[in-house]
């Protein structure tokens, strides 16, 4: 069984107080925090850079999840590698070549970081199958990515069952995530397809007993994902 990983998004955080915030969610008992970038081209919002992430860095031990919502990702990586980042993810159609892909990965991997491909809900799992091979993880995108608090779209159930038919099948060191929408109510949903790494922003965030809905989140899945 792949371990199955709570990773809250600092997006659905207080802002005037994020490092305060990254305490929460570890003595929570979140494994990994996920951290959005977005640079109001390829999604139309924006939020912080890697000066925040590398400000964050040394106030955990949390794996530090870096989902790169931005267009040419391939001229930020050194700064996110630099920030602390443990895993960045990039998005197929930001890249827009395997060959680019590949290459991030490698590239990555060379530095010893984790290398994730996302995604978006338009974009079929197909469209990546040629370079999971290089990746350790595929981000499915349970929302259109942009902004937080938006509602989990059951149709990509589908596609968390095939990517992770693929991993079953060929990738054994594949971890799929899913983001957006993803709550008490949805997380077992997503698990019972077999989705292993959980984000949740306002779930997690809004939430008054963080440790309670922490702890649940990760019972549920793990029961989920058992049973399938
Ligand atoms: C959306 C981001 C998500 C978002 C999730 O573009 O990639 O990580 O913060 O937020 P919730 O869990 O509130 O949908
Ligand atoms: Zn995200």
């Amino acid at each position: 069984m792949r371990d199955i990983k709570i990773a809250p998004s600092l997006l659905a955080a207080d802002a005037a107080k994020l490092g305060e915030e990254v305490c929460r969610v570890e003595k929570a008992g979140a494994e990994w925090l996920h951290l959005d970038i977005m640079d109001g081209h390829f999604v139309p919002n924006l939020s912080y850079s890697a000066q925040v992430v590398k400000a964050l860095r040394p106030l955990s031990n949390m794996f530090f999840d870096v989902h790169l919502m931005i267009s040419e990702p391939q001229k930020y990586i050194d700064d996110f590698i630099d920030a602390g980042a443990d895993l960045i993810t990039v998005h197929t159609e930001a890249v827009k070549s395997t060959y680019k892909l590949r290459e991030i990965a490698d590239y990555l991997h060379s530095k010893n970081i984790k290398a994730g491909v996302s995604i978006k809900p338009k974009t079929s799992v197909e469209e990546v199958k040629d370079v999971l091979d290089v990746f350790d993880m595929l981000l499915i995108m349970t929302v259109e990515p942009g902004f937080g608090g938006q509602s989990y779209m059951a149709d990509m159930e589908d596609k968390i069952k095939s990517a992770a038919s693929i991993a079953h099948n060929e990738y054994k060191h594949l971890d799929i995530q899913v983001d957006g929408g993803i709550s008490l109510k949805t997380v077992s949903h997503a698990a019972s397809c077999g989705a292993n790494i959980f984000v949740a922003g306002s779930a997690v965030f809004n939430a008054s007993d963080t440790n309670a809905v922490v702890s649940e989140l990760r019972r549920l899945a793990s029961d989920a994902y058992t049973k399938r």
